[in-house]
């Protein structure tokens, strides 16, 4: 049940499609029901999309492109400062927003809207850096010329995971460059989008450049548009097998992509490591965000001589943490995002189990309303464990062992995905040997987080392609360019 401050922020929310400035019911009427996953109940209703909306959208954007394109470089970034500035005042609204939608634990939900925020600000930052280059050519007869552009339009499909920042990751360097954009969230989580929607709004993002539609039907309402022809770029977070499918529907118009995809991360711990180190990192990197990260840590692969002592502590750890309704004090782990995800994760476990695995804590679904699941530690797994080679998404960490440099490299590669990796050892040769033998985008030294506004995140392998964040990040909202001069 909704207590009145929860009631007051979910009124806050707008309920309508945003498209070319304006808010407005769905064509059709319908409505989305947006529920609470700690309690299975509906949290409110909002405008649901149909293809003619979708279709209406990506009209404000295209009509808003060519105006928004030559907007002052300084304009741009002082509008998502002031987003930014906006975000930050309203933290702990957008933050019980989350929670209710999402799931997470208000500290983590505090934790995304600054880490969205950032992207606003950073991107904000370097609207008035984005620049071209003048060169001699090399004969000295001509001059080379390059000047960078907005991509135009884009498409965005935003996850249920991070509902701000995988937002904010994609919406802050297409407002720098000179986007203009539709955005569709998650059908679990769009309320965050919408609130974001209204805050650009009020900062005076003019009208058609963000558009955002919500719907129960993302394959119906965004195929057409990215089949278009007019949109310019789809940029998605997701799934591998999603991903996929859209890369294909981009091809026919050669848009441009970027495809944030599935991970399974080896989380590697030497016998050399700092073990207390390692502990704390293997907690961040498989409990940020309840595990429902693709980066989060899939696989601990741990070297035979400390491997007990570990998962020992790991477990400890884990059994600690406090599962319960986000917004409850004291909370550290929220519910799973939904029933069939719950029993995705479930049955990777039980899978696991019947295979030999054994439990040093969790691995039970608890009785009552809600989709939680507890943090679980599994060891003795059978290579052929389906959690070895599945991204579980979720608050398990199974725990398997190895034997030198070697093997770790051999056990870490054997995944089609190539997300993040996390690597503990004190040995400084043998981290930087392991950091580059590992097939990913991203790598953990000693760190269990690698999350950062101002660095590339992205994969390699079926883990996508692209980057996000970073100078990266803005190069894949712009284009090149080239004149040749005469001289
Ligand atoms: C993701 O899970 O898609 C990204 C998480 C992050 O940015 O840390």
């Amino acid at each position: 049940m909704t207590n009145k401050l929860e009631t007051t922020a979910l009124g806050g929310v707008p309920t309508g499609l945003y498209i070319g400035g304006s808010w407005r019911a769905a064509e059709s009427e319908r409505l989305l029901p947006v529920e609470d996953p700690s309690t299975g109940n509906v949290l409110v209703e909002i405008a649901d999309a149909s293809p003619a909306d979708g279709m209406a959208a990506l009209d404000a954007a295209v009509e808003a492109q060519e105006s928004w394109g030559v907007t002052p470089p300084r304009e741009r970034g002082e509008i998502l400062r002031r987003a930014f500035e906006t975000i930050m005042e309203r933290i702990d609204e957008l933050a019980l927003v989350l929670t209710l939608e999402m799931g997470k634990p208000l500290g983590e939900s505090r934790g995304e809207i600054a880490y969205a925020a950032e992207f606003v600000r950073w991107y904000g930052e370097e609207a008035v850096r984005i620049n071209g280059r003048y060169t001699v050519s090399p004969n000295g007869s001509g001059r080379i010329l390059t000047m960078k552009e907005p991509v135009g339009p884009c498409l965005f499909i935003t996850p249920w995971n991070f509902p701000l920042a995988m937002g904010t990751r994609k919406i802050g360097p297409a407002i720098a460059a000179g986007c203009t954009m539709v955005v569709k969230p998650a059908k679990q989580t769009p309320l965050s989008m919408l609130l974001f929607a209204a805050i650009l709004e009020e900062c005076g993002l003019p009208p058609g450049v963000c558009n955002v539609v919500t719907t129960s039907n993302s394959g119906a309402v965004m195929e057409p548009l990215i089949r278009d022809g007019r949109a310019r770029k789809l940029s998605f977070t997701g799934s591998t097998p999603v991903g996929r499918k859209l890369a294909e529907q981009a091809a026919g118009g050669l848009l441009r992509t970027s495809m944030e995809l599935g991970g399974n991360a080896p989380f590697v711990v030497f016998a050399d490591a700092d073990l207390d180190a390692a502990v704390e990192g293997a907690m961040i990197a498989k409990m940020r965000n309840m595990g429902e990260s693709c980066v989060a840590a899939n696989r601990f692969l741990v070297e035979t001589p400390v491997a007990a002592e570990f998962a020992g502590r790991l477990a400890e750890r884990m059994a600690a943490l406090v599962v319960g309704r986000g917004t409850e004090e004291g909370v550290d782990v929220g519910p799973i995002i939904d029933s069939p995800s719950r029993e995705f994760i479930h049955g990777l476990v039980q899978d696991a189990r019947s295979r030999g695995a054994s439990v040093l804590t969790g691995g039970d679904v608890p009785e009552g309303p809600g989709w939680f699941y507890p943090p679980t530690v599994l060891c003795e797994i059978h290579p052929e464990a389906r959690i070895v080679d599945e991204e579980v998404f979720g608050p398990v960490a199974p725990v398997l062992t190895f034997d030198g440099l070697d093997e770790a490299v051999a056990m870490a590669n054997d995944t089609p995905f190539g997300l993040g990796a996390y690597v503990y050892t004190r040995d400084l040769a043998r981290a930087l040997s392991a950091t580059e033998r590992l097939e990913v985008g991203m790598v953990g030294l000693n760190r269990g987080l690698v999350s950062n506004p101002a660095a590339p995140f992205g994969g390699v392998k079926q883990s996508g392609l692209g980057r996000e964040g970073g100078p990266e990040g803005l190069e894949e909202y712009l284009t090149t360019k080239y004149v040749a001069i005469e001289v």
